[in-house]
């Protein structure tokens, strides 16, 4: 089977109701929590990615067993710091930034060095920004550069510490909370906003963990060392997902997709922000709340959109969606203005230079001064052309992105890399084709 697509039809009108692969924060999340919990937790809908397999892989190297029956994963864990590891242990975390860096939050009591290496693009990534409070809390670490692989052995001194998470990264905010619940006392984190299933988690199986917020700053207070009891969680769907198919039924003709049991937490719902301001009109129906997380299913019909001016504030609750975003920028009526977006180059590609680059393929003007960009949109844009997408680190979120592009801008496109969708999403050509998209 080759490794590419090909779509050379754009898709025609659709009324659909779909649902998108489960969430990969939560998936990776809801497994690192229940290998330190004490019993058996009942885990249903994991998303079935490579990332989170790898995080299956993970906890099983360091001795957590696990059991999967038709829809529901079984793992029994034995409490805090109760990894069972060998000497030699190499866990490698694939593609996953998730479960690098939360990981070694955990292993900041291991009793022997655990060496944890990852695929090309996550070998690339920088590791400094968890390297410096495990530091601080005691944890021994060598690393080249800060880069992959790290070596980590744990101590048995470990104190708290007050930290000032400025990045607004929810992958260190998470590795300095998990590694303070094996951490004497009291931890405190002044954290930049970010997307908060961590805390949200915690709090929903009564761990104590505190978060206060004053403006873009939450103040979390975690208390080292208690239990934490076995739990049940559905995993939703993701709203990382959802983003391709919500902006795939903007730009198609006559369209509407009804996309069902989203996680549309408040931290991450930046897409849907954006694009209403450019006019999308996209609804959320049915909000409930699931043990703290907030659920829907989100609506949304074609739609002629208008050019925005988007606030950096946005950029956390977006960070993985400006890919797609960017799309409906090109699209829009009038010049669309980003701000403060260097952190999207620090990914599973760097995705600010590549998307520009891909803006500029296809014939839209972008001008970019640092990490701001300005994307002149135009209503009009309709392809003809052949276009080849490769070389991009295998990042799903460009292979995503390309996919849509074809399939709402016309041309004739050959996608290399089709494996990489199995990081986030493997079930992502099936929905497509299921609402009609033409792909060999
Ligand atoms: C994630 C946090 C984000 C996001 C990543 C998943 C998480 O990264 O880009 O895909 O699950 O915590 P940062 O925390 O580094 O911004």
């Amino acid at each position: 089977m080759p490794n590419h697509i090909l779509i050379e039809n754009q898709i025609k009108s659709f009324k659909k109701k779909i649902k998108v692969s489960s969430d990969k924060s939560i998936s990776i999340r809801s497994i690192l929590l229940a290998s330190q919990s004490v019993g058996i937790s009942k885990i249903t809908n994991l998303l079935e990615s490579e990332d989170v397999l790898n995080t299956l892989k993970t906890i099983k190297k360091l001795g957590i067993n696990y059991k999967k029956n038709r829809n529901t994963y079984f793992i029994e864990g034995f409490g805090l710091n109760s990894f069972n590891i060998s000497k030699n242990t190499t866990i490698d975390a694939g593609n996953s930034g998730t479960l690098a860096r939360l990981i070694l939050g955990l292993l900041i009591k291991s009793k022997f060095t655990v060496k944890l290496v990852g695929d090309n693009s996550l070998s690339k990534r920088d590791f400094s920004r968890v390297i410096k409070p495990l530091k601080l809390i005691g944890a021994n670490i060598k690393s080249k550069n800060n880069l992959l692989p790290i070596e980590i052995i744990g101590s048995d001194f470990l104190r708290p510490i007050t930290y000032d998470e400025n990045i607004g990264s929810a992958q260190v905010k998470s590795c300095i909370i998990l590694a303070a619940m094996n951490t004497p006392g009291i931890t405190t984190i002044n954290s930049k906003i970010s997307r908060n299933h961590t805390e949200l988690m915690l709090k929903f199986l009564k761990y104590p963990i505190k978060v206060q917020k004053k403006k873009q700053i939450e103040t979390i207070k975690v208390r080292g060392l208690r239990q934490l009891d076995s739990f049940n969680y559905d995993v939703p769907g993701d709203i990382s997902s959802a983003a391709f198919f919500i902006v795939l039924t903007l730009l198609s003709k006559k369209s509407q997709i009804v996309i069902e049991n989203v996680n549309v937490n408040k931290s991450r719902t930046g897409i849907i922000s954006i694009l209403n301001k450019m006019g999308a009109k996209i609804k959320l129906e049915n909000i409930r709340l699931y043990n703290g997380e907030r659920i829907a299913n989100i609506k949304v019909r074609s739609k002629k959109l208008n050019s925005v001016i988007c606030s950096s504030k946005l950029n956390s609750s977006a960070i993985d969606e400006f890919l797609i975003i960017f799309l409906a920028a090109a699209k829009a009526n009038g010049v669309s203005k980003f701000k403060d977006l260097g952190e999207m180059n620090k990914k599973e590609s760097k995705r600010l230079d590549l998307g520009i680059k891909f803006l500029k393929k296809i014939g839209i003007k972008v001008i970019r001064f640092k990490n701001d960009i300005n994307i002149y949109g135009n209503p009009k844009l309709s392809l003809s052309k052949s276009y080849e997408i490769k070389k991009f680190l295998k990042d799903h979120r460009i292979f995503f992105l390309s996919s849509i592009a074809a399939l709402t801008l016309g041309g004739k496109w050959k996608i290399h890399d089709k494996d990489s969708i199995n990081t986030s999403f493997p079930n992502f050509l099936k929905i497509l084709k299921n609402i009609g998209a033409k792909i060999n």
